[in-house]
């Protein structure tokens, strides 16, 4: 009885001094759950903003807000076919630009078959230096484009200007001011 005795008294002199390393403890256990409960608020709100709140509300005209074509560069593979699919699905007519004829003839046809748009097509290497401008402008110069989208896997640093010359009027000069 004496021993069990000695041992409580024991246990209690022990818990009496961790008192103030158990309170250290339960702050920083507190700190770390609040810190990853605002995290997965933050993130959950984040989902609800970029996934669900935009399909409630009408999407924009992008027609109305940039113009009837749009061009993109890379657009037989990977990103930049995603986005002439995105815009095509959004009524925009679409000009495809890259190396390989036969590729862009085959994209280009599948997306004006699904979307019902008008496409065209550019062939042009961008790594063979600035004489694809003056030709890719020719092909451009009647076309009423408000949105360009560059997914070339080569895309050196001059093609951000040369991109923001391509586009209509009342965008060029706001897409001049963010590529210089
Ligand atoms: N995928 C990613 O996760 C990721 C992430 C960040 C950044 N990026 C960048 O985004 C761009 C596109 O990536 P991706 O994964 O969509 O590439 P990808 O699937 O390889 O597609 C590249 C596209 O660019 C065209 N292309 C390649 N070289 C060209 C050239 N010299 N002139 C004209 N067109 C050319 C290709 O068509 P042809 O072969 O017919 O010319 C193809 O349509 C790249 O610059 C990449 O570095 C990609």
């Amino acid at each position: 009885m004496a021993a069990v005795d000695s041992f409580y008294l024991l246990y209690r002199e022990i818990a009496r001094s961790c008192n103030c390393y158990m309170e250290a403890l339960a702050l920083v256990g507190a700190w770390y759950t609040a810190r990853k409960s605002i995290t997965v608020i933050c993130d959950f709100y984040s989902l609800i903003r970029l996934h669900f709140i935009p399909r409630l509300g009408s999407r924009a005209d992008l027609i109305k807000q940039y113009g009837r074509w749009a061009v993109v560069s890379g657009a037989t593979d990977g990103i930049g076919k995603a986005y002439a699919e995105e815009l095509a699905s959004r009524g925009l007519n679409i000009i495809l630009i890259s190396r390989n004829e036969e590729k862009l003839q085959v994209v280009a046809k599948d997306i004006a078959d699904t979307y019902k748009v008008e496409t065209d097509i550019i062939v042009a290497d961008f790594s063979s230096g600035r004489e694809i401008y003056l030709p890719i402008r020719e092909a451009l110069k009647d076309k009423d484009v408000g949105i360009l989208f560059l997914f070339a896997q080569y895309m050196p640093e001059w093609l951000w200007v040369w991109g923001a010359n391509i586009l209509n009027r009342s965008l060029r000069k706001e897409a001049l001011s963010c590529t210089a």
